[in-house]
């Protein structure tokens, strides 16, 4: 079965999952029986020059050349934002069409509408980019939440954060040096200060908390400290306690309520958390049945984050490959 893809957006996150579409689409014929092509692309600037190379006949600046086609049977959101990040994914579910975005601000302030239309539609929605890159947390959770009770979890959740304090501290760079490399990599948000000031964190925290404790909590409920305010000389001075720096996001279940926090932590050298490093982030989550589990891997950047786009199309793959099967 052909499965047309339409991507929105063609930067750090649309290339990767173009080049990896592209990579692993003999394993899906094989594997799966689908044959996965992108059909076309949005983006804003014809004029830019891109890192990935593609056929210009495959871009367009009109959104609706994909959520109007009936060839594309699935669209990848990888624009950013709410607006209007948010209309296109409503028309292309509402035009049937499965959704896969990498959106966390999106996902965070109205996953659970999107989810509901997604639902009334029969279409799919999956967002396992929005959190911790390629770790598989989303995926991890929902199979927690049947198997066990959960009452905690935390974690690295901002790779350019995490980046910045690492070079800062191994490389002796200054703040503004690493920040600016980390954009260089793909790392950053196209503002990052939504990085450096915790936000990107908290929208991440807002999507577990509702993944984990099916609650929707307000941005203004979550008390959110960045790291812009942390100097060489603080990081210099943990590292002389045996200590690291670390952006941290937690979220704790007491009785009815939720707890949740963001803020730099201080984290021994040799702790599971204190040896995630660059670009690195990690989960730690606490169940009555399996105690507690960590995972680490790359946090943001092109392939990774495509990894994790790429992740969400093939299961929703298998829908198709089972209607072929009958
Ligand atoms: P990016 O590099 O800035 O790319 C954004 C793309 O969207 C660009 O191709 C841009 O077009 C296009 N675009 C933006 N606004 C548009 C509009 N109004 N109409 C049409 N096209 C528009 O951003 P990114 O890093 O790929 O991030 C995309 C999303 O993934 C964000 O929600 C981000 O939080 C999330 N995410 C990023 C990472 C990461 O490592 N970077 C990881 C996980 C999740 P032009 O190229 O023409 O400007
Ligand atoms: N800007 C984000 C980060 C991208 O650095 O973690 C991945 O979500």
């Amino acid at each position: 079965m052909r499965i047309g893809v339409g991507l929105l957006g063609f930067g750090t996150v649309g290339s990767g999952v173009y080049r990896l579409v592209e990579l692993r689409k003999q394993n899906m014929r094989d594997k799966m029986g689908c044959d996965v092509f992108v059909k076309k692309v949005l983006i804003r600037d014809p004029k830019k020059t891109r890192a990935v190379p593609l056929n210009d006949s495959l871009f367009t600046t009109i959104a609706d050349d994909i959520l109007s086609d009936d060839g594309v049977n699935l669209v990848v959101e990888a624009i950013g934002g709410v607006y209007p990040a948010r209309e296109y994914v409503e028309k292309a579910i509402k035009s049937g069409k499965d959704v896969v975005t990498a959106n966390k601000e999106l996902i965070a302030k109205h996953g659970r509408e999107l989810l509901q239309l997604a639902k009334s539609y029969g279409v799919d929605l999956r967002y396992e980019a929005t959190v911790a890159g390629a770790i598989p947390v989303i995926r991890q959770v929902r199979r927690f939440k049947i198997t066990d009770e959960i009452d905690y979890i935390g974690g690295i959740l901002n790779g350019t954060c995490n980046y910045i304090l690492t070079q800062m501290e191994l490389n002796k760079w200054d703040y503004g040096t690493a920040l600016k490399e980390a954009q260089r990599l793909g790392y950053a948000e196209s503002d990052p200060s939504y990085d450096v000031q915790g936000y990107d964190s908290l929208f991440k925290l807002m999507i577990l908390i509702r993944e984990v404790f099916d609650i929707d909590m307000d941005v203004k409920d979550i008390e959110v400290e960045g790291i812009a305010g942390i100097s060489k000389k603080d990081v210099e001075k943990a590292k002389a306690r045996g200590q690291r720096i670390k952006l941290y996001a937690w979220a704790k279940k007491n009785g009815d309520e939720i707890n949740a926090g963001v803020k730099p932590e201080f984290f021994p050298v040799n702790s599971l958390f204190g040896q995630v490093n660059g670009v690195e982030n990690a989960v730690v989550i606490k169940g009555d049945g399996f105690g507690q589990q960590f995972f680490v891997g790359y946090g943001a950047g092109q392939m990774p984050t495509g990894d994790a786009v790429l992740s969400d199309i093939v299961d929703i793959l298998g829908k198709y490959e089972r209607t072929a099967k009958g």
